[in-house]
């Protein structure tokens, strides 16, 4: 038994689809959310900035105290999954695999679209997981703009329509019957990317998925909080304004988070990367 929080973290808002699902099947956990807004967007940033920023997040995260380390971003885990295994001696927890694993078992006709960050499309992770199934035809689109969007709290506007209509022409014309949302800023824009994709197309977000795994590691570590424990959410962000984020929260999620606090994440010494 642990009552220590779950350390959750995105560039900005997105994890925050992730954190919930996390909340909704452990309601007992405490969790300790950070927002790398001071270096968001990281979709269109070097790999090795990504990779340099995402770690230096999770070191705070471990000095804060968490038990578990859960990457709520597609960008980051594309960037440095591997330098985090290593890095830390509490479990990490990525969001790739659980949307790979959901696409696979969603898909009828074999034909799978992903859409993410440039950063996340030109890694090919989603390609190379998805490719080991050969019976497989993966098509992937990068979104740019579509953070952009959700980080200024649009999510409807006619021009959400028009860009989600033009990234995904390709998708629709390849006939994919299943749409991976790797990008966990997405799940706020699915009435546009689902208006767009029709009914018939099935749209996967890692949310839910990772919580499992969330739950599925916890249960096997032995690192569910106790009986008596009483949950907390603590947000936290890295930019200049506090207010920005959680007024951003509030427009997206509702009263969910209810305050957001300035945290500073320091300069690490990094490995080199790794191949
Ligand atoms: N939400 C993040 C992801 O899943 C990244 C968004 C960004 O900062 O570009 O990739």
């Amino acid at each position: 038994m642990d009552d220590a929080p779950i350390g959750i973290f995105d560039s900005g808002v997105g994890g925050l689809t992730v954190a919930r699902a996390v909340s909704q099947l452990l309601p007992s956990e405490s969790v300790l959310y950070i927002g790398d807004t001071a270096h968001s967007p990281y979709g269109p940033k070097p790999i090795a900035d990504v990779r340099r920023y995402a770690l230096e997040v999770l070191d705070t995260l471990v000095d804060e105290g968490v038990k578990m380390l859960v990457i709520a971003c597609n960008t980051a885990s594309a960037a440095m999954l591997r330098d985090a295994r290593e890095r830390y001696d509490v479990p990490v927890v990525e969001v790739i695999g659980p949307a790979v694993r959901t696409a696979v078992s969603t898909t009828r006709n074999r034909r799978i679209g992903v859409i993410g960050t440039e950063g996340t499309i030109g890694s090919g992770v989603y390609q190379d997981m998805l490719g080991v199934d050969q019976t497989l035809t993966v098509f992937a689109q990068a979104c740019p703009r579509f953070v952009e969007f959700v980080e200024a709290g649009v999510t409807g506007s006619p021009e959400v329509l028009a860009v989600a209509e033009e990234y995904l022409a390709p998708l629709r014309h390849a006939g994919v019957d299943t749409l991976v949302l790797g990008c966990t800023h997405y799940p706020f824009l699915e009435g546009a990317i689902s208006y767009v994709m029709g009914p018939d197309v099935s749209l996967v977000s890692s949310d839910t998925e990772t919580a499992k795994d969330v739950y599925r590691q916890l249960v096997s570590r032995d690192l569910l909080a106790g009986p008596a424990s009483v949950p907390t959410h603590v947000y936290e962000a890295t930019g200049d304004s506090a207010d920005d984020f959680l007024s951003l929260a509030h427009r997206l999620m509702g009263r969910e988070v209810s305050a957001v606090r300035l945290v500073q994440t320091g300069a690490i010494d990094l490995p080199p990367a790794r191949a």
